[in-house]
C-alpha cells in the first residue's frame, strides 16, 4: 500500500497474488489481509481486491481500477529495437542475464524452499497426485522437453518427452491420470497444437510453458506459466530457451516439493538459480574469443555436438542452432554413444563439439574425448573444469553451477558459436533460409 504526500487522505492498494480485503462501516475503511481485523467494528460492506487490480481509498469507500497493463498488452506493446546489435538473434543472445532474472522474478518463496508459480496454483492439489508427466513440443521446444523429462527423472519424478508430430501417430501409451505440459515459444505451433486436440478429447491435465501470453496454446491449456522472455524476433530461439529451461526447473521443485524434496534443497536451488544471471553474463563477457574460435573453424563443413546426460539435450540444441542458422551440417549425438558408430566419420577435418562439465560423468567423457582424439579428430570442448580438458584442441570455460543446472550455461556458448559462425559464413542468423519463426502448418 502507498500513501502521497500531496493526498494524505488516500490510500492506493494493489494486489498481485496476495489477499486484501477492504471493509466499510459508518466511520471508516478498513483494509486488513485477514477478514478477522474487522470483527470489532461493524462492517457494513466488504470487497476482496482481485489479483492485478489496484484500488484507492480514502474514509468514505474505495474505487477500483484494474491493472493498466495486462501481460499480453506488456508483451505486444514491448519495443523490440536492435539497439547497438547487428541482428535480434546476437541482440537474444546477449540479453539472457536480463530476461533469466525476469523469468524468476517474484517466483520464490524462500522460506519455504518454494517456487511460486501463480499461473498453475488452482491445479497444485491435482498435480500432487500425478504420477507420470508427459512434455510435448517440438525443434528447440522439444530440446526444453528433454531436458524437463530428465530433471524430472531426477527428482524422482516419472516424465518423458514427445515430438509433438510425432505424437499422435506413434500409439502413445498414457494413463488418465497422467499430466501434459506443452512447451512452445510462439504458442502457436500447429503440431503441438495438434496433441493438445487429442489430449483434450481423453481429458488429461494440459499444462503449458508458453513465451506468448494470449496464444492459442496459452489459452487452449488448462492452466499455464509464463515464461517472460519478451518478443523473440530471431528464427533460431535463444532467449526463449534458456527461459523455458528456468521455468522448467520452477515447475520440477514445485512438484519435488509436493513429494520428496526437502525445503534446504529447494532453498539451494533457488538460491543457486538467482546467481545464473551473473554466470551467464561471465560467459557473454567471453564473446570474442568465441568469435575467433569460429573464425579459426570455420574451415569444417561437419560436426558432431556430443554431452552425456543433461549435455546430450545441450548438445542437441548446439547442433540445431549451428544447421539452423550457418547452414553447417552438424549431428548431435550422446557423447558415450560415438563408439557405437559415429567414430567412423570421425577424421582430422570432421569437428566435434564436447559439452563436458566437471560433474560426476566427466571420466567417462574424458574417455571418450580420447577416443575421438585417437582417431584424429579435431576437439572443441566446453566445460566448467578449471584447468581445461587436455586432449581437446580448444576449450571454452564456463562458470561452475549444480549439474543439472549447468545446461543453462553450456548453452550460451554453442548460441554464440552458431551465431558468430553464420557470419563467418555471410549468412543472415535471423532469416535463415527455408525456416520460419511459428510454423503453424502440421
Ligand atoms: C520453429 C522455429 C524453432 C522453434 C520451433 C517450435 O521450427 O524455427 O526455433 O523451436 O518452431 O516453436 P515453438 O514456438 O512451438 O517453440
Amino acid at each position: 500500500m502507498v500513501m502521497k504526500i500531496d493526498e494524505p487522505d488516500k490510500l492506493i492498494a494493489a494486489n498481485k497474488g496476495g489477499t486484501i480485503i477492504f471493509g466499510q462501516n459508518n466511520d471508516c475503511v478498513i483494509a486488513a489481509s485477514d477478514p478477522a481485523a474487522f470483527e470489532p467494528f461493524a462492517i457494513k460492506k466488504k470487497r476482496i481486491l482481485g489479483d492485478n487490480e489496484i484500488a484507492v481509498i480514502s474514509a468514505e469507500g474505495w474505487e477500483i481500477f484494474k491493472e493498466a497493463k495486462t501481460e499480453e498488452e506488456d508483451f505486444f506493446s514491448a519495443k523490440s529495437d536492435i539497439g547497438d546489435f547487428l541482428f535480434f538473434m546476437e541482440k537474444e543472445i546477449f540479453e539472457q542475464p536480463k530476461i533469466f532474472s525476469n523469468t524468476i522474478a517474484g517466483r520464490f518463496i524462500f522460506e519455504q524452499g518454494l517456487p511460486r508459480l501463480d499461473g498453475i496454483e488452482d491445479f497444485a492439489r491435482e498435480l500432487r497426485n500425478v504420477k507420470n508427466f508427459h512434455f510435448v513440443g517440438c525443434g528447440t521446444a522439444y530440446n526444453a522437453c528433454r531436458y524437463a523429462a530428465l530433471l524430472f527423472n531426477r527428482f524422482g519424478i516419472a516424465a518423458r518427452a514427445w515430438i509433438a508430430s510425432e505424437f499422435c501417430y506413434s500409439h502413445p501409451v498414457f494413463d488418465p491420470t497422467d499430466a501434459f505440459v506443452f512447451i512452445s515459444q510462439s504458442g502457436e505451433t500447429a503440431d503441438t497444437i495438434e496433441v493438445i486436440n487429442e489430449i483434450k478429447i481423453k481429458g488429461n491435465i494440459c499444462l503449458g510453458i508458453v513465451n506468448v501470453p494470449g496464444s492459442r496454446i496459452w489459452r487452449e491449456t488448462d492452466a499455464g506459466i509464463g515464461i517472460r522472455a519478451g518478443k523473440e524476433k530471431g528464427v533460431a530461439s535463444t532467449k526463449a530457451f534458456t527461459s523455458q529451461l528456468a521455468t522448467i526447473v520452477m515447475l520440477a521443485v514445485f512438484l519435488a516439493r509436493q513429494r520428496k524434496m526437502t525445503i534446504d534443497t529447494g532453498q539451494r536451488i533457488i538460491n543457486e538459480l538467482k546467481k545464473i544471471p551473473d554466470k551467464i553474463e561471465i560467459i557473454l563477457r567471453d564473446a570474442d574469443r568465441i568469435k575467433e574460435l569460429a573464425k579459426k573453424y570455420a574451415c569444417f563443413r561437419n560436426y558432431y555436438f556430443l554431452g552425456r546426460y543433461f549435455h546430450s539435450v545441450t548438445a542437441d540444441e548446439g547442433s540445431l542452432k549451428l544447421k539452423e542458422i550457418s547452414y553447417v551440417h552438424a549431428e548431435g549425438y550422446p557423447l558415450g554413444e560415438m563408439k557405437h558408430g559415429p567414430l567412423a566419420l570421425i577424421e582430422p577435418d570432421f569437428c566435434s563439439v564436447v559439452i563436458i562439465p566437471d560433474d560426476p560423468i566427466f571420466k567417462k567423457g574424458i574417455v571418450n574425448i580420447h577416443e575421438i582424439k585417437g582417431r584424429n579428430g579435431t576437439v572443441l570442448a566446453i566445460t566448467d573444469k578449471k584447468k581445461g580438458i587436455s586432449p581437446a584442441d580448444d576449450t571454452i570455460n564456463i562458470p561452475t553451477t549444480i549439474d543439472y543446472l549447468s545446461p543453462i550455461l553450456t548453452t550460451i556458448p554453442t548460441q554464440l558459436f552458431a551465431y558468430y559462425m553464420a557470419l563467418e559464413f555471410g549468412c543472415n542468423p535471423d532469416k535463415p533460409r527455408n525456416l520460419a519463426k511459428t510454423v503453424t502448418v502440421n
